[in-house]
């Protein structure tokens, strides 16, 4: 049964981001599951904190997260056209110490979607994740691309998605990544 842990990259409690995490989780493929995992409570990264008191407990909690998991999901908002700071700020606790990364992260399935009020998607912020991953020794998977723009019509006020294109755009996804994680 592939578990994947899932990871969005906005603090905002409206977040499109989020709520395009939560309808993944409801799409699912039979016999996978989606956790969740929030970056709230990870500090800004600062090697003296981490000399002083070592790796912040919601951060070691997501690092073991995403070893106990098959495949790793992210949901990147796109900020000035590349990863949000505080997106990129929770990897970088997570890739600590680097004698972890390894484990945490070595040979992972990694597939990132992401979704924004604009007419691109995230399409940038996706890509800028590439050198990223690729530093941290994952296996990206490029199967499929799930990129969410005008998001404002896609979720309704409760953060639900209303959009069947989208719904069915994501569980076509979801079945990829899952069938690469499983094979
Ligand atoms: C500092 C900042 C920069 C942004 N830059 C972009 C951008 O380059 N491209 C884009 O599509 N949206 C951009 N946006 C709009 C975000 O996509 C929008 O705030 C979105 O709702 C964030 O994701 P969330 O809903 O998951 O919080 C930016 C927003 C902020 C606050």
């Amino acid at each position: 049964m592939p578990k994947i842990v899932g990871i969005s990259g906005s603090l905002r409690r409206g977040s499109f981001n989020a709520a395009l995490l939560r309808a993944a989780s409801e799409l699912m493929p039979p016999g996978s599951e989606l956790k969740i995992e929030t970056i709230e409570g990870i500090p800004l990264y600062n090697a003296d904190v981490e000399s002083a008191e070592g790796i912040p407990q919601r951060a070691t909690e997501i690092k073991k997260s995403i070893i106990e998991s098959d495949g790793l999901l992210l949901s990147t908002p796109e900020y000035n056209n590349s990863i949000p700071g505080v997106f990129k700020n929770a990897v970088d606790w997570l890739s600590r110490p680097s004698s972890d990364i390894k484990a945490v992260f070595g040979g992972k399935p990694v597939a990132i979607m992401g979704a924004s009020p604009g007419g691109f998607g995230t399409v940038l912020s996706q890509n800028a994740w590439l050198p990223v991953l690729r530093t941290l020794g994952t296996t990206p998977w490029f199967g499929g691309r799930m990129m969410v723009s005008r998001a404002e019509s896609v979720f309704d006020e409760s953060g639900r998605l209303k959009d069947e294109t989208i719904r069915k755009q994501l569980q076509q996804f979801l079945n990829g990544f899952v069938g690469f994680v499983g094979s």
